[in-house]
């Protein structure tokens, strides 16, 4: 197998984004567009990613946190300062020490390269022995992008910019999508000889391509129907048309596998797996690491993120599920907010207005109604009441509250933890729990009646 490397170019600051953000680190689908292009380049093997970056990349290291996946981690090379497309390569080539094989290079706001489109570039490439291979398409408004010059029998002549364009070659449809297989040998060999006298004051890593002709090397190209794959991010308008695409796009998919999707406002970031059987309303949101497995249903207005809802679940409406995990045929919601390290297990309820955060509902329990659930270990077969809290936080530390198997807790009940309540018992409604609760107890604390008669008709009889 020939060697792969790949060079991201992603150094450019974006100012037409006008934001203080470096353009490759916003996002689409909920992943950086520089995300996008470091998985691309996994997908096609490439032994080693380089990244060009700017000096201030900081931020880079957030997205890329190696404590978190060692993989996804590409070498970063400093571009101090942006003199073109073609100086970012000479950059990167000071840092391969390899000098045989191919070199993929793609660009960090480009987030809709196929890997498909990628590998045919490849297998073009290495059938013909070219010196660089590249990834053309056809769009009707080409306006910005470098064209694909041809002479007249359809042989690739150069690549010219728009800004250095003639009228004529402003015509052209064809444009250069960005991606570039070139051969290794041949880079380091040329690299040093662009020029930057163009109207930009560039280096172009597109004149290696001339070079390459002119040297009578063999220049090849690849060009995908998808036109969208060219798609590029310069603005927050392109940004947003991005957002949509991406998301038109995993709707589609997730059709094709067998979901339901009712109504169009659904929102599926990259990285979430939907299995068939899936009911989804809309307005709804899932987001990065969210699995949903079969035969879920989701109601309108829901959030889900970083979840597992298994399979047979149902969310209800406008419910925000974060960092949880849903066992099977549990209902939520409505209006249910599932907080970091919520687990329910398999047939439990968590109805309107409660909130649970790091807590373990058991099998089959209920927390139906108007319920704060917080540090707290919830046995098979409990009853929670209405308006039940957890009170787990005394201003310094979290307590834990353990609630035994079929333990039955009245409504208005509040757990000062560290508090157990063991299996079986029984807290009346209105409690306040300090203590710890023996089995097959049961458990009150409220102040007995007392019930004057007559005491209206006295009082008016005495005024
Ligand atoms: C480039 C191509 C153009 C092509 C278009 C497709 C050149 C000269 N032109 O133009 O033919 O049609 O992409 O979108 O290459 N970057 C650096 N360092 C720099 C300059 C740029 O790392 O000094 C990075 C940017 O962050 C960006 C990528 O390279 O991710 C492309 O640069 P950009 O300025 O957007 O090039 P285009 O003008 O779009
Ligand atoms: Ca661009």
């Amino acid at each position: 197998m020939i060697h792969l490397s790949t060079v991201i170019m992603a150094a450019g600051q974006g100012t037409r984004m006008k934001t203080k953000k470096l353009k490759v680190l916003h996002s689409v689908g909920g992943q950086t567009l520089v995300e996008h292009v470091v998985s691309l380049a996994q997908k096609m093997k490439s032994h080693q990613t380089y990244l060009i970056v700017p000096k201030n990349h900081e931020a880079f290291k957030v997205v890329f946190d190696q404590t978190k996946n060692k993989n996804n981690v590409p070498k970063y090379v400093v571009q101090s300062e942006q003199k073109g497309t073609g100086h970012a390569l000479q950059c990167a080539l000071k840092a391969i020490s390899q000098t045989q094989g191919n070199l993929l290079v793609l660009s960090g706001d480009q987030p809709f390269v196929s890997a498909a489109s990628l590998k045919k570039l490849v297998a073009i490439h290495q059938k013909n022995k070219a010196a660089v291979t590249l990834l053309t398409t056809c769009m009707e408004d080409p306006f910005g992008l470098g064209r694909i010059v041809r002479d007249q029998q359809g042989e690739l002549v150069r690549i010219v910019e728009e800004k250095d364009a003639t009228k004529d070659e402003k015509a052209l449809n064809e444009i250069n999508v960005a991606c570039y297989v070139f051969d290794l040998a041949f880079v380091q060999n040329n690299i040093g000889k662009i020029k930057n006298t163009n109207k930009q004051k560039e280096y172009y890593i597109t004149d290696l391509i001339t070079l390459a002709l002119h040297k009578g090397l063999v220049v090849k190209t690849y060009t995908t129907q998808d036109v969208y794959e060219s798609f590029g991010i310069n603005s927050q308008e392109q940004l947003s048309m991005a957002n949509d695409l991406f998301y038109f796009r995993q709707r589609q998919e997730c059709m094709t596998k067998g979901v339901a999707l009712i109504g169009s406002e659904i929102f599926i970031d990259a990285g979430v797996s939907i299995a068939r059987g899936v009911r989804i309303e809309s307005p709804c949101y899932i987001k990065s690491g969210s699995r949903i497995e079969e035969d879920v249903s989701i109601e309108m207005g829901t959030t889900i993120k970083s979840s597992v809802i298994r399979h047979g679940a149902i969310v209800k409406a406008h419910s925000y599920i974060d960092h949880s995990d849903v066992g099977p045929e549990c209902q939520v919601g409505p209006f249910c907010h599932l907080r970091p390290q919520a687990k329910l297990l398999a047939k439990a309820k968590v109805g309107n207005f409660s909130e649970v955060k790091k807590s373990t509902i058991g099998f089959g329990s209920k927390v139906n109604h108007l319920s704060y659930i917080g540090d707290a270990h919830i046995g098979s077969g409990v009853n929670v009441g209405a308006g039940t809290i957890t009170c787990n936080y005394d201003g310094f530390n979290k307590f834990k509250t353990i609630l035994e198997d079929h333990v039955f807790v009245g409504s208005d009940t509040q757990f000062v933890a560290p508090v157990r309540v063991g299996k079986g018992a029984v807290v009346g409604a209105g409690t306040t729990v300090t203590k710890n609760v023996s089995k097959n107890s049961l458990v009150i604390s409220r102040c007995y009646q007392k019930e004057i008669k007559n005491w209206v008709k006295n009082r008016q009889k005495n005024k």
